[in-house]
């Protein structure tokens, strides 16, 4: 039976996909990372020691694992040599288990300096990218005007390729936002030196992921980003410039949608976003920042303070049903431990109206109201509980209520962010 399991988040992102990919890679074959670039931040806690992943997919930290960057990541090909450098310093063997898709996009210096560019233009209104070019080297992809991993691998084709797009951006670059334009022979040189650092690892990973398949062995899809930061789902368009939904495992690999076996959401206990956009249950008070003290709340990638605040059922159960959620994990549960009262948000209001429905426009998102339901809290230890029977009765009433909310099962709680720290109910990849 096939156990390929994508890994998710339901939220804004920073669910704790990297802690529970490392987590799962004990009984997996690969883990292929499938949207995003290095706007994702993953972290993983091994005996109290620190990584942090950006491009690389978290299953590196298990000896025997292979990894894959799929055709549907962006990648910025010096992020990923810096990344893969600081791992190997670390005695991390990379360059023999990663993979990269030839026909994965690339982020060139002219979309890091765009999104830059544009975002300070946008002022006040500026999205709170994480100004690492990731729009704008999706814009090139679908414009079909992108440069792709295997054109770094060719010094004529990438010639020909970049003369016509930089060409393209520099107009744009000097004459729309009156910035100096970039120049070719730099970018060029620069890309070919990246091309031939990584060239040992381009393959065809489509091709590689369904020889795994024939195999019999299990593959994890890990995703970037959350649900809620979807190009087409999420609170547009405060976004991310992917689909960071389940199906953008299929298209962002090239396995088949009938090859993944088990779908797993990632919620935390409460909820986070780095960035502007909407965001019902935020909270501006004490409540708020004990949820950003106690979950140590700063962005993994770029250091931001994150934005606390409850968790919203209404929106978890919408990215339920977008992703086909078979399982859901809930992390962070120890976060809550100091508090006497719980809130989570069961509707919202608008125009004094209750309604469970989950706007798709950005301009509804200003009127809504979340209406909470409270439960008690705990005010006991649950970091580092293995046992779902020892957590205190008021933490399973919460869990319940996620699952019961969401008619979807709790199958993993995480109470700390070791790697060990965790009840497993039922393991996607086994059983
Ligand atoms: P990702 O982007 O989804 O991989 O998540 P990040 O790594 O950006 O952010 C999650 C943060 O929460 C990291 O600092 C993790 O070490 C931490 N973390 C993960 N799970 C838990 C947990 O159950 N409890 C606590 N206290 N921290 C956790
Ligand atoms: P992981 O994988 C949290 C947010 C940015 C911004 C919006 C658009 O660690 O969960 P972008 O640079 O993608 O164009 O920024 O998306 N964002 C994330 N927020 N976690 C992430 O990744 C994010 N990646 C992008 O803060 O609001
Ligand atoms: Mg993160």
């Amino acid at each position: 039976m096939k156990k390929n399991t994508v890994v998710l988040g339901t939220q804004w992102g920073d669910e704790g996909k990297g802690k529970i990919v490392d987590l799962l890679t004990d009984n997996a074959d690969a883990v292929v990372r499938f949207q995003g670039g290095h706007n994702a931040g993953h972290t993983l806690i091994i005996n109290g020691q620190k990584t942090v992943l950006h491009l690389v997919p978290s299953g590196i930290l298990r000896e025997g694992v292979a990894c894959y960057i799929g055709n549907g990541v962006v990648v910025e090909p010096e992020a990923l040599i810096t990344e893969i450098k600081e791992l190997e310093k670390a005695g991390v063997n990379v360059r023999s288990r990663l993979r990269i898709s030839t026909a994965a996009p690339i982020i060139m210096p002219y979309h890091i300096l765009l999104d830059q560019l544009r975002e300070k233009a946008k002022g006040g209104n500026a999205i709170g990218t994480t100004g690492r070019g990731i729009g704008p080297a999706y814009e090139d992809k679908v414009a079909r005007r992108g440069i792709r991993f295997g054109d770094l691998l060719d010094a004529k084709l990438l010639h020909e390729k970049l003369t016509e797009t930089l060409e393209y951006h520099n107009f744009v670059i000097e004459n729309y936002f009156k910035h100096e334009p970039l120049n070719f022979d730099k970018i060029y040189q620069q890309a070919l030196s990246f091309g031939e650092q990584l060239k040992e690892m381009n393959a065809d990973v489509t091709a590689e992921l369904h020889e795994m398949q024939q195999q019999g062995k299990s593959v994890l899809l890990e995703g970037a980003q959350g649900s809620l930061l979807d190009i087409d789902h999420g609170t547009y368009p405060f976004v991310t410039s992917s689909n960071t939904t389940a199906g953008a495992a299929s298209t962002g690999t090239g396995l088949g949608v009938t090859d993944i076996s088990y779908v797993l959401g990632i919620t935390k206990a409460y909820t986070t976003r780095v960035g502007s956009g909407p965001f019902p249950t935020e909270l501006f008070d004490d409540d708020g920042k004990m949820l950003a003290k106690n979950g140590v709340e700063f962005g993994a990638t770029t250091g931001r303070p994150r934005r606390c605040g409850w968790l919203d059922l209404v929106a978890l159960k919408r990215a339920v049903q977008m992703n086909g959620v078979t399982g859901i994990c809930v992390t962070k549960l120890d976060v809550l431990d100091t508090f006497s009262e719980i809130k989570v948000c069961t509707a919202y209001e608008v125009d004094g109206k209750h309604q469970q429905n989950f706007p798709d426009s950005a301009d509804s998102w200003e009127k809504i109201k979340p209406v909470y339901e409270t439960l008690s809290g705990w005010k006991s230890i649950t970091k580092g509980i293995t046992e779902f029977n020892d957590l205190p009765k008021q933490a399973i009433t919460l869990i319940d209520k996620i699952a019961d909310y969401t008619d979807t099962p709790v199958h993993i709680i995480s109470t700390g962010p070791d790697r060990d720290e965790n009840i497993i109910i039922k393991n996607p990849l086994l059983g």
